[in-house]
Formats: C-alpha cells, structure tokens, sequence
C-alpha cells in the first residue's frame, strides 16, 4: 500500500462498519448505513476539490469567501451493489452527474462480466469517481477503470467500503494513478473470493435478495 491508499480512520465509519458486518442487520438498516458511510468517504474523496471564491456580505461585512469551483464530476456506481453509494455521494456534491456500469462476478472463474454501460456525454472531461461497496479480488474494479479510461477519464478514483489486500494490490499494479478510498482493509479473501471477515454479499444485503 502507498500514499494511493487512503484508509479512512474515523470512529463513525468504524461504527458504522461494524453495524454492516452484523449478519443480524436489517435489510433497511444495511441500506441507510451503506448510504451514510458513502457521505462520510465522499468527504475524504472530494477533499483536493478545487475552490475558487465569490464576494458576499455576511450579517457584519462584506467577504471574498470560499465557493467549489465547480469542475465537472461524475459518480459511477458498478451495478448492482454500488448503487447503494450514490445517493451519499449525491447528498455531498448534489450536481453531480450519474454513469452506470453492470458488473457481475462470474461464481466459477471470478471474471467480471459487464452487461450495462451508460455515462454522461461529456464524460471524458469529468473528475470520475467509480463506487462500489466491495473491493475483493479487484476484477471488477480493474475492468470498471479500464473501461472510464476507455472513455477518456483522466481523473478515476474509487471508493469501496471493505477492501482485500488482493483487490488494492491488483488495482495499484493496474492502475497507479487511481487513488483508493476505503473504510477497512480486511485479512483477505476465503475460497469463494468473499472478504473475510468482511459483510457478506453486498448486493443481496441492500437489496434484500437472499
Ligand atoms: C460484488 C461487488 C463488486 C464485486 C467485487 O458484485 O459489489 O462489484 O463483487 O468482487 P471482485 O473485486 O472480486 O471483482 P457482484 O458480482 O456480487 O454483483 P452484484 O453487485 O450485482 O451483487
Ligand atoms: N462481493 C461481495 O458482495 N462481497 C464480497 O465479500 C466479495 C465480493
């Protein structure tokens, strides 16, 4: 791991996590909490968002006072599971524009297999921040930026809430220019590629599918 991985520290993503791990978690409980941890990491991940400034007058006097300078950006959720992290990405930064990519893991070979592609025209000249809840082995993670950079993104980023060592390995080898976003980086992967100790199937959780 380098200076690309970004392990967010924080008490309320810890807590938050653990609530998730739970295999006793409702459905609805799961749902929310995937979409509060997605606001608490979008807050790391917009960080180096670039400001410029507008005159106001406050109550006292007038100030030149801090204002986005509004570069493009888009959320790009992995189907289905990262759509779970949209909704907190969106609460952050509500302009942004939404791509959508389906992506699932074939159960034999672990292969991604895409199914869904369809990004915002200008999408070559947005800040790109690729969402899903689960980073594991890195196929699907790896596929989702090759395909952004097909597109002409220059500034990929992905945020995940549980990462394997293996999925941030494959990434960095593939990708060292993407910046990593994550609440926990887990002990690894069990025979069927789930993280351990992990939360489980992401996307049977939030959608109540299993
Ligand atoms: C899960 C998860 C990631 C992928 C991670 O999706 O949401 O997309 O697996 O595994 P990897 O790092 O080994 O590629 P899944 O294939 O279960 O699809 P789903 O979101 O539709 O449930
Ligand atoms: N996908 C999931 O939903 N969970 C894992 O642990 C690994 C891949």
């Amino acid at each position: 791991m380098n200076e690309k991985v970004h392990v967010v520290n924080h008490p309320l993503v810890a807590h938050k996590l653990t609530i998730l791990r739970d295999k006793n978690t409702s459905t609805k409980d799961f749902r929310e909490i995937v979409s509060e941890i997605g606001m608490l990491l979008t807050y790391e991940a917009t960080r180096d968002l670039p400001l410029t400034t507008r005159e106001i007058e406050t109550p006292i006097c007038k100030m030149e006072a801090p204002i986005l300078r509004g570069k493009k950006f888009a959320v790009v959720p992995i189907l289905r599971a990262g759509l779970g992290l949209v909704d907190g990405v969106l609460r952050m930064v509500p302009s942004a524009r939404v791509g959508h990519l389906g992506m699932y893991r074939d159960e034999e070979t672990m292969v991604p297999v895409q199914y869904f592609c369809k990004m915002p025209r200008d999408i070559a000249e947005r800040d790109v921040l690729i969402v899903d809840p689960m980073l594991a082995t890195g196929g699907s993670a790896d596929a989702a930026i090759q395909i952004m950079k097909g597109y002409g993104c220059a500034n990929i980023k992905l945020m995940v809430l549980v990462a394997a060592p293996k999925g941030i390995q494959v990434v960095q080898e593939r990708h060292p220019d993407v910046d990593i976003y994550c609440g926990a980086v887990d002990q690894g992967l069990n025979e069927n590629s789930y993280i351990v100790p992990g939360l489980g199937d992401a996307g049977d959780r939030i959608f109540g599918t299993k």
